[in-house]
């Protein structure tokens, strides 16, 4: 049975690889190759908005002033922010069991999730209903 790990050795390996990742960061983006942020394309809107994938898409959209239903503030709730992947669908984040529970298997099968459980790690382009349109299925 080995001994138990010390704990700062840990930390000291978690210093050097920020240590590294930070150092290298500067040279990355001198060199262009920084990693670009995802870019959704709103086909049916014909708007383009960068997004920060640390957010949700709802988040993203609330923030750049896109405008998308929500009638329970983003918790998979009201089903008001689905959207429909048209390309790019291995770019969003998994789906979650709560856009099932509220979409349903038929709804995700053809495509659609919800902006407030989704993020985006790539470029995906997808269509958002309209303001006005209802969304009346229920789980
Ligand atoms: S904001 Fe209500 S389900 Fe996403």
């Amino acid at each position: 049975m080995s001994p138990p790990a010390k704990p700062g050795v840990y930390l000291k390996e978690i210093i050097q690889h920020i240590y590294l990742i930070t150092s290298s960061l500067p040279r990355l983006f001198m060199e262009g190759r920084m990693p670009k942020q995802p870019q959704v394309f709103i086909a049916n809107r014909a708007l383009t908005i960068t997004i920060n994938p640390a957010y949700s898409l709802l988040n993203n959209y609330l923030m750049q002033g896109v405008p998308v239903q929500t009638l329970c503030g983003g918790r998979a709730g009201c089903g008001r922010c689905r959207f429909r992947v048209l390309e790019g669908a291995a770019h969003l984040s998994p789906v979650r069991p709560a856009e099932i529970a509220r979409l349903g298997e038929p709804l995700i099968a053809a495509g659609w999730r919800l902006s407030c459980q989704s993020h985006a790690l790539r470029d995906v382009t997808i269509e958002l209903p309209e303001m006005h349109e209802e969304f009346d299925a229920r789980p």
